[in-house]
């Protein structure tokens, strides 16, 4: 089967596409014919070796797949042969068919296609359980999104729209402005043009802002906190612009505020169950049209590179899908 290699820690260019043997399914193992695969942020730098997971070489990047279940190993009940399914693995998606444990695989409604099938994982599942299980966000609250049209901001924009709350989409051109208004996004702000600071205390008004979802860091944290309302809540999602922020602790005593981090590989890995649910929720959102889960570009397989670089160019606006 054809695969996306990483042999070594370096940029993009540096990976090769190679033929390897399938695998096999082992007990309570699956695998599955990929039709679609997508790319996130940070498989940017999970091949430059800048991620806290150092997976082993060979590896191949892609974290989320859809496609159809091929063979199945002893044991396994939940899934058969020729199923639709998806799931998120920490890496290792960029390749025809992968292995994966048939518990770690949700199946998929009839509707759903298998492009947006690919998409919706890292993203939407992050922005859910960001929103949901971390923030408790309240219908009425306003909430506040750093980086409105990436990956995972655009999907909060929609998440925390279809939950009830005023959404403010924070971003850095008018461009990734309008995609995040066309999400369901009510106020915005460029915060390439206006001090974010200033912007969020605007359109927070005396009440502030309920809970800012920051997948960004740098120097848009310390500001975003500065808005926050009483009670308020801060996600810690990211650091997409590569700083990691420090900050003044009497900013949280001031607004008895709460910062919060959001490891959703880790809560994934911790609770399974919990994630299958929360996972199938998102794919019966999207099979019914409640949520749009944006793809910015399908590229072949063999063109990882410049599916890569349009990511780390910060051109991105959703998801990037690769086809095997
Ligand atoms: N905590 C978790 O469980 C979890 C899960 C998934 C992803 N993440 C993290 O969330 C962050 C965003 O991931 P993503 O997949 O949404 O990425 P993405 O699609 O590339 O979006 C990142 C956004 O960050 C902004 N940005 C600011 N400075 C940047 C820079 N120097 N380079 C690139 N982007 C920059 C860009 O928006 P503007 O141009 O509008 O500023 C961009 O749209 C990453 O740090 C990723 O590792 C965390």
């Amino acid at each position: 089967m054809k695969a996306i290699l990483c042999t070594h820690f370096g940029p993009p260019e540096e990976l090769e596409f190679a033929d390897i043997p399938e695998p096999q399914p082992g007990p309570g193992e699956a695998v599955v014919r990929v039709t679609a695969a997508a790319l996130n942020f940070f498989d940017t730098l999970i091949i430059a070796g800048k991620y806290q997971q150092k997976p082993p070489f060979p590896f191949s990047p892609a974290s989320e797949f859809a496609g159809i279940v091929e063979r199945v190993g002893e044991g396994v009940t939940n899934i058969a042969p020729g199923d639709r399914v998806m799931s998120v693995l920490g890496w290792g998606a960029a390749r025809e068919f992968v292995l994966a444990s048939a518990q770690q695989l949700v199946k998929l409604p009839d509707k759903l296609d298998f492009i947006r099938a690919a998409s919706f994982g890292v993203t939407y599942g992050t922005s859910l359980y960001a929103l949901r299980e971390r923030a408790q966000l309240k219908p009425g609250e306003t909430l506040a999104v750093l980086g409105a049209s990436g990956g995972v901001g655009l999907a909060c924009v929609e998440l925390g729209k279809m939950m009830g709350a005023r959404v403010i989409a924070c971003a850095s051109s008018d461009e990734k402005l309008a995609m995040a208004r066309d999400h369901g996004a009510d106020e915005t702000v460029n915060y390439a043009k206006e001090n974010l600071r200033d912007a969020l205390r605007r359109l927070g008004g005396d009440h502030g802002i309920d809970v800012v979802y920051d997948p960004v860091g740098g120097p848009y944290a310390e500001p975003a906190i500065r808005c926050l309302a009483w009670l308020g809540r801060y996600l810690v999602v990211g650091f997409a612009a590569g700083e990691i922020p420090k900050l003044p602790l009497n900013l949280v005593l001031l607004r008895s505020c709460d910062i919060r981090g959001v490891f959703w590989g880790t809560w994934g890995k911790r609770e399974p169950e919990a994630l299958r649910a929360l996972l199938t929720d998102v794919a019966r959102w999207s099979a019914e049209g409640k949520l749009k889960v944006h793809v910015h570009a399908v590229y072949p397989l063999s063109e990882i590179v410049p599916a890569m670089k349009v990511i780390a160019d910060r051109k991105v606006m959703g998801k990037i899908v690769l086809k095997p």
